[in-house]
């Protein structure tokens, strides 16, 4: 699903971007960027997050990293460095960060309990760490079969395909951050709501489209059955809510 030859990855992320930055950004508005301060966004997708995070600390360092870069190398800003660089295997020296920024993106890595152990060692004493995932749990409730059979399938398929867990990783924080023996924890979730004609439908719209054959491949939900749910979505009186975007943050204690 996120490979690179998809091809409405960047309407995608677009899409993501639009339903996730505003109350992203209000979490991190809550806390003082120091001038100078280092700070890195993994998997940042189309950067409009990393962007930002530079504008508002332009005498700082913000390092954008992905493992597929196409969206990020046209960004311009003197205090953003783009960087291909794969979380799972690639490294930065220990305290490297006084804020680290990943979203939507350890849900999608069967290794997110060895990389948030990295992500935490990349932090500097007193740096913080800004982690948020999608849980599909309003799927599971909805009182629309279509869309709770369309949730369980994408949640399947995700995990069968790629190893993503977008039921139970996040409907668990912020448990893996007190874990790591962090202060300051905190915990916000957001439901957007899906209408025909808003990004977060049209988010779905888009990973149904991309899903529908793997899923009709696997036998997790025929094709005929995915197209009409689509058809649902695409409703003007459709209205649900499908999915919660889970936030959890804390703060490495100073040495
Ligand atoms: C669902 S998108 C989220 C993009 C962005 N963080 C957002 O919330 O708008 C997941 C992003 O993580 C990137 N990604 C996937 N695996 C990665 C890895 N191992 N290391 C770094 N980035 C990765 C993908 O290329 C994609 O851009």
């Amino acid at each position: 699903m996120f490979a690179v030859e998809n091809p409405s990855q960047r309407e995608r992320l677009r899409a993501l971007a639009a339903v996730c930055d505003p109350p992203t950004k209000a979490v991190l508005l809550r806390w003082a960027v120091r001038p100078g301060a280092r700070c890195l966004e993994v998997g940042a997708g189309a950067g409009t997050l990393a962007l930002w995070l530079a504008r508002r600390c332009p005498a700082g360092d913000v390092t954008a990293t992905d493992t597929d870069v196409r969206f990020l190398t046209g960004l311009r800003h003197p205090a953003l460095t783009v960087l291909r660089h794969d979380v799972r295997t690639e490294e930065f020296p220990p305290g490297t960060f006084d804020l680290i920024v990943a979203r939507s993106v350890l849900c999608h890595l069967r290794e997110r309990d060895e990389v948030l152990a990295k992500l935490v060692s990349w932090l500097s004493p007193g740096g913080r760490i800004y982690i948020e995932d999608p849980s599909f749990f309003p799927a599971a409730s909805s009182a629309d079969p279509v869309v709770r059979r369309l949730g369980a399938a994408i949640a399947s398929t995700l995990a069968a395909a790629i190893g993503s867990d977008v039921e139970t990783w996040a409907r668990s924080f912020p448990a893996p951050l007190l874990g790591h023996g962090l202060a300051k924890v905190g915990v916000r979730v957001h439901c957007p709501t899906l209408t025909s004609d808003n990004a977060a439908g049209s988010a779905w719209r888009l990973s149904v489209a991309d899903l529908m054959p793997i899923m009709d491949r696997r036998g997790i939900l025929p094709e005929a059955e995915a197209s009409a749910a689509l058809a649902r979505l695409r409703r003007p009186e459709f209205i649900d809510v499908a999915h919660a975007m889970i936030a959890m943050w804390g703060v490495r204690p100073p040495a």
